[in-house]
């Protein structure tokens, strides 16, 4: 597994578009197994928050093509609940005071082709985090496990 990272300060709507459909490209291929969104200081490059998005893809659907039942309208409703406890979490979420900066990490198959707008990049990850997990939700092809790990303030404080 390898962990790539886009690094960009200024992005166009074609840059974004592309982005964008990279992930669709390596949703369809099933070689995307994690996305994760990095939130970090932009005056000491310190990671504050850190959303990691699990996906694990059938791979009968990816080898065979076969499809898979499940309505629009309940995967909806999981992805609404999810949305609503994301949105909750600034209760419990420490204030973000400072600037911030995000990256985005693809937690990719080593396989796969990597376009030359995203570079190799550590996990990014928190010393010490508390961590939150959150519903998941299930296409019955793709199963998204969401976990934000955030940085443990007590703990500094020690
Ligand atoms: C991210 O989620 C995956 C899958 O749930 C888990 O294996 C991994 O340990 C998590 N990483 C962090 C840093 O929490």
């Amino acid at each position: 597994m390898a962990s790539k990272t886009v690094a960009k300060d200024i992005i166009t709507l074609r840059g974004s578009a592309a982005i964008v459909s990279e992930f669709f490209e390596w949703l369809e291929s099933g070689k995307l197994q994690r996305v994760v969104l990095v939130i970090m200081s932009k005056a000491t490059g310190e990671v504050l928050e850190r959303w990691n998005f699990s996906i694990e893809t059938d791979s009968e659907v990816v080898e065979k093509g076969v499809s898979r039942e499940k309505s629009d309208k309940e995967i909806m409703r999981e992805i609404q609940a999810i949305m609503r406890q994301i949105a909750s979490s600034i209760t419990y979420l420490p204030c973000l005071d400072d600037s911030c900066v995000f990256d985005v990490l693809a937690y990719t198959d080593t396989d796969i082709a990597v376009p030359f707008t995203w570079i190799e990049s550590d996990p990014k990850l928190i010393a010490n985090p508390q961590m939150v997990k959150l519903h998941s939700f299930d296409t019955k092809i793709h199963k998204v496990d969401t976990l934000v790990s955030y940085k443990n303030d007590e703990w500094d404080e020690e």
